[in-house]
């Protein structure tokens, strides 16, 4: 059994890919930021803090790099704050772990492209914008340097879960009769997170390095997924207002008019199929309907 590490483990994708590596039975640790008792199998580490402050780890097999600043928010007010965690102590770690032998898998983002084009691929060149996915993107590429190709990245796209803030909103909104604004020039090709997670943990067992991309074969505006929402809700479809994002927001870059990757050859390895973003959409809005 595969001796295994999440770094992140309290994060919204490390938690549940801890539970699946531990129910497969191998071997896991964790890492967690947040102070109080912890389990036998976890250390504390947090990314802000130089490396001699980190612990020593048991060797690893395979570890999964969960832990940093993720809100494009964030990463925009705090880019060097961000970059400190993001990208240096990061690959400080990602070394430590390689040179003692771990293959490292990395979950980067489709927002390493600018969505000017559907479904780029593993190597069409990268196009960040904003200091998230340029972050990402520096990582991505000191990993592949790393040697002994120990590395592999998970480009992955939205991963949308019952908890998003928006849908609470929208839902208050349409349950008093008020009509929602949402976005119909924004769009995602979401995943929902037992699928982002399987891709991790798949791509964790498959001792396959380079990059890999996973998410919705197609793509969905905010408008629709609202629209969606409405219909389940039984509201009338009429207090769906949509906006144009590059109009209510013109400080901000026009969205990107693609959030499509190319998946194919991820599909074949993983032995997974990209599921449809209205899917998607579908089974994450029946979970948050049901969380009431
Ligand atoms: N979710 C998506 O849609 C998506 C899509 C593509 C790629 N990804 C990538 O997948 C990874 C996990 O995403 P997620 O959505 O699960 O993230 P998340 O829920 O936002 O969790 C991020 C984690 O990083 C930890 N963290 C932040 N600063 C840290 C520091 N200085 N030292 C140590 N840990 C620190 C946080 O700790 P606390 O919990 O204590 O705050 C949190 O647990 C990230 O690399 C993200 O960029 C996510």
């Amino acid at each position: 059994m595969a001796r295994c590490l999440v770094i992140g483990v309290d994060s919204a994708l490390g938690a549940p890919l801890f539970r699946r590596i531990e129910g497969e039975g191998h071997p896991v640790f964790g890492t967690t930021r947040r102070t109080g008792p912890r389990s036998q199998n976890s250390f504390f580490l947090d990314l802000s803090l130089p490396p001699e402050n980190w612990p020593s780890f048991p060797q690893i097999e395979t570890a999964w790099l969960m832990a940093g600043w993720t809100l494009q928010a964030d990463c925009k007010a705090d880019p060097s704050g961000a970059h400190l965690v993001n990208v240096e102590r990061l690959l400080q770690l990602a070394r430590i772990l390689a040179q003692s032998g771990a293959r490292l898998i990395f979950p980067s983002t489709s927002l390493v492209f600018d969505g000017q084009s559907p479904a780029p691929g593993p190597d069409t060149p990268t196009s960040p914008q904003g200091a998230y996915a340029s972050q990402k993107t520096e990582v991505e590429r000191a990993l592949l340097e790393l040697p002994g190709q120990s590395c592999a990245i998970l480009r992955l796209g939205k991963v949308l879960t019952p908890d998003l803030p928006l849908l609470d909103s929208w839902k208050a909104a349409l349950l008093a009769d008020q009509p929602i604004e949402p976005f119909a020039d924004l769009f995602i090709a979401p995943l929902d997170q037992a699928s982002a997670v399987e891709a991790l943990f798949r791509l964790g067992m498959c001792k396959k390095t380079g990059i890999f991309q996973f998410c919705a074969h197609d793509q969905i505006s905010y408008a629709d997924i609202a629209m969606r929402l409405t219909r389940l809700l039984g509201k009338d479809p009429s207090l769906v207002k949509p906006v144009l994002q590059r109009e209510k927001m013109k400080d901000s870059p026009p969205p990107a008019p693609f959030a499509t990757l190319e998946t194919g050859g991820t599909e074949r390895v993983l032995d997974m199929k990209a599921p449809s973003a209205l899917d998607v959409v579908d089974s994450v809005l029946c979970s948050f309907l049901k969380m009431d």
